[in-house]
């Protein structure tokens, strides 16, 4: 088991979890993520390691709420405990003295680029981060990223907090104004992703995107995250999953992330008629009576 030791809401429906995951926290390098289950029984799903503390042997979650999983994990209090973690899995990212680099985040792809935002600030970049947000509640890790960043620059689509308008509005003006550019990493929803692509292509500049397929056993053995790179089949999970954004066909990954509506809707309805159902409201029960009917399934 692994004892969640903090828990607090960052933003509506996004929560941070420091998890006691010893193991993966003194491997963990930029890039990585895990792939964990809530309880036995549960679904595997992946999810960013945003930070780790090797002495303390804790890594750092940060999630939001989308789905069925998703939600039973927010539900988590300090205290409470996560059935299996492994990893850390996926291949580091290349991190490299680009001259400057700039990180580009969208809601919780913010997790994805705050591990690197070190680790480039390591290795002698000039490190600027852009990340997004419907409005202000929803811009996340500024503050971190500040310690790492010589500019961190938050957008907001309703202006209700920095710059007002899209990630790539922003990250368009930082590439004309600065014109060292070295390097873009960006991490968020697949249109936001495939939007960066099409700003750095005609410049030109090295871009790295990170890609959220499904994943199921994060081995390269179930094929549940293929994805199209250069033309050739990869797996995400083993080959990624950070890949040369202009190399990639981010149609096909739109299209097969739609794959599963059905059943994510389908676990999603039957999480909120147990709740409805009444009974025990905690955690803990909940999660007794989800691992039975599940277990039934
Ligand atoms: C390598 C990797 C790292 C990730 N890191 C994070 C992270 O740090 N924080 C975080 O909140 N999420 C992250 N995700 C996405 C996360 O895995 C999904 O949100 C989660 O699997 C959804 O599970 P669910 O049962 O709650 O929702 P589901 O019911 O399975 O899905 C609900 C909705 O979420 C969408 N969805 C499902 N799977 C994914 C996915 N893999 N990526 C994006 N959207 C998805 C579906 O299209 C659907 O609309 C990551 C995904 C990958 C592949
Ligand atoms: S998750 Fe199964 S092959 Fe990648």
């Amino acid at each position: 088991m692994f004892p969640v030791q903090e828990a607090c809401w960052l933003a509506p429906k996004v929560r941070r979890l420091v998890v006691h995951a010893p193991r993966v926290a003194r491997r963990h390098e930029p890039g990585h993520f895990v792939i964990l289950r809530v309880h036995d029984g549960g679904e595997r799903i992946p999810l960013t390691i945003a930070d780790s503390n090797a002495e303390n042997g804790t890594i750092t979650l940060i999630i939001q709420v989308v789905g069925a999983t998703t939600e039973k994990l927010c539900a988590l209090e300090q205290g409470d405990s996560i059935a299996n973690v492994a990893g850390p899995m996926g291949k580091p990212t290349e991190i490299e003295n680009f001259g400057h680099a700039v990180l580009v985040g969208g809601g919780v792809g913010t997790a994805v680029i705050y591990p690197q935002a070190g680790a480039l600030r390591r290795a002698g970049n000039k490190v600027s981060a852009i990340m997004g947000g419907r409005s202000g509640e929803y811009v996340i890790l500024e503050k971190e990223l500040s310690q790492y960043c010589d500019n961190v620059y938050p957008c907001t689509d309703d202006g209700s907090y920095g710059f007002k308008g899209f990630v790539t509005n922003k990250l368009k003006e930082l590439i004309e104004q600065s014109g060292d550019v070295g390097a873009v990493l960006a991490a968020g929803p697949v249109p936001m992703m495939r939007a960066v692509a099409e700003v750095t292509r005609p410049l030109k500049i090295h871009t790295i995107v990170s890609l959220n397929p499904v994943m199921v056993d994060g081995t390269g053995m179930c094929g549940g995250c293929r994805v199209t790179v250069d033309g050739q089949m990869k797996f995400a999970c083993v080959d990624g999953p950070e890949f040369d954004a202009h190399l990639v066909d981010f149609k096909e990954l739109a299209d097969r992330l739609t794959t599963y509506r059905e059943q994510e809707a389908l676990a999603w309805n039957r999480l909120h008629e147990l709740q409805a159902s009444g009974g025990c409201t905690t955690t803990t029960c909940r999660m007794a009576e989800l691992e039975q009917t599940e277990t039934a399934k």
